[in-house]
């Protein structure tokens, strides 16, 4: 394990968050939630039957693990928030009465409810499904309208890029074309997400494939518009764009390219255009410099929900809750 996911999981020890785990009949979640109260990282929920979940896992220890079983439970309070907020999207009583036996919707009704501090959810369930209900019950945070993603790269030992090999790159899972005012959000929301999970003080780039006025296209007028935006609204974050890659973390080739700029040569949040550059770009710095590939990170939520790879295993199960603990304490 990476020293930074060592740290995040003690910094969660000491936030003694409650997180909620959707996915509580999956194996590999309920071995995640077992690792988690050994490790005292967070206090679990697991949504599902405690005789199917025993089953699953005899030999995981459960007794410190909380076990929320749907269909023992009075539900009619989580379908009473759920039908308050959102009637006035045409959504009736019957529609809520089934929906809260998603656990998907029961999880972040929960936390809507502040009976935890998070979720976590997507071992099973795609991620377009996972983020839906919080999009539409949590929403965003205030000064925030766009919910976005980020990952924390972690380069090989030795690498001078970013803050010492450590970089964050967002969106990369959730936006397919975000706007300059999307972008904006994007940026503030990977700034703090470097701040608060990966402990780097931040220095962003909005990349293009221009660099200051170098090429002219509508796309690179999205991005200096984006940048220009950024100055208004987060006066004091160490923002800069439109710059291409290179001339964002080579002091060389900042130099050559964008002189008078304090963030070129020296970025470590480097936000891209839209989801196909951001995507295809952390999976390039995954697979051809061997970086570790923490993420995807949610950001912009109210409350923190948190969506998992599909081929997660149970030790990324505990670094993302560790993470959501983070969040749920710098929020
Ligand atoms: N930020 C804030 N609110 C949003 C966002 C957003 N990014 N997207 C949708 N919403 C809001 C909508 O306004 C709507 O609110 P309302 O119902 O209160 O009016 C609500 O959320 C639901 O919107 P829908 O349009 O029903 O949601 P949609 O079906 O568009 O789903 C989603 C949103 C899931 C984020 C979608 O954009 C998506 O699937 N993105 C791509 C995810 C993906 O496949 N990523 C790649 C894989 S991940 C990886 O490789 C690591």
């Amino acid at each position: 394990m990476s020293t930074l996911l060592e740290s995040v999981r003690e910094k969660a020890k000491k936030a003694r968050k409650h997180i909620v785990l959707a996915e509580g009949e999956e194996e590999r979640i309920i071995r995640a939630a077992g690792m988690i109260v050994a490790e005292k990282i967070a206090k679990v929920t697991l949504i599902g039957n405690r005789d199917v979940i025993s089953e699953k896992c005899p030999s995981v220890d459960l007794s410190g693990v909380n076990i929320f079983d749907p269909m023992k439970n009075d539900l009619s309070k989580y379908s009473e928030l759920l039908y308050e907020l959102r009637k006035a999207k045409g959504m009736q009583k019957s529609d809520a009465d089934k929906l809260v036996l998603n656990p998907l919707y029961l999880g972040v009704l929960m936390v809507k409810s502040k009976e935890a501090d998070g979720m976590v959810a997507g071992a099973i369930n795609a991620t377009g499904d996972v983020l839906r209900p919080a999009l539409q019950i949590i929403k965003t945070a205030p000064g925030i309208n766009t919910v976005s993603s980020c990952f924390i790269m972690v380069l090989p030992k030795g690498s001078t890029y970013g803050d010492n090999g450590v970089l964050v790159f967002g969106d990369c899972a959730v936006n397919p074309n975000p706007t300059a005012e999307q972008l904006v959000d994007i940026a503030v929301a990977s700034a703090a997400s470097a701040k608060s999970i990966a402990g780097i003080s931040p220095k962003v780039a909005l990349l293009s494939f221009s660099t200051k006025g170098s090429a002219r296209h509508e796309l690179v007028d999205k991005v200096a518009q984006a940048t220009e935006l950024a100055h208004k609204i987060a006066p004091d974050l160490e923002l800069d764009g439109e710059l291409q890659l290179d001339a964002a973390i080579v002091d060389k080739v900042a130099k050559l390219k964008a002189p008078q700029s304090k963030v070129a040569g020296h970025a470590n949040v480097l936000i891209f255009p839209d989801l196909q550059a951001g995507n295809i770009g952390y999976k390039l710095v995954q697979r051809f410099a061997n970086a570790e590939a923490v993420g995807p990170i949610c950001q912009g939520f109210n409350q923190p929900v948190n969506d998992l790879s599909r081929g997660c295993s149970a030790e990324d199960v505990v670094n993302v809750v560790a993470m959501t603990a983070l969040q749920a304490l710098y929020k």
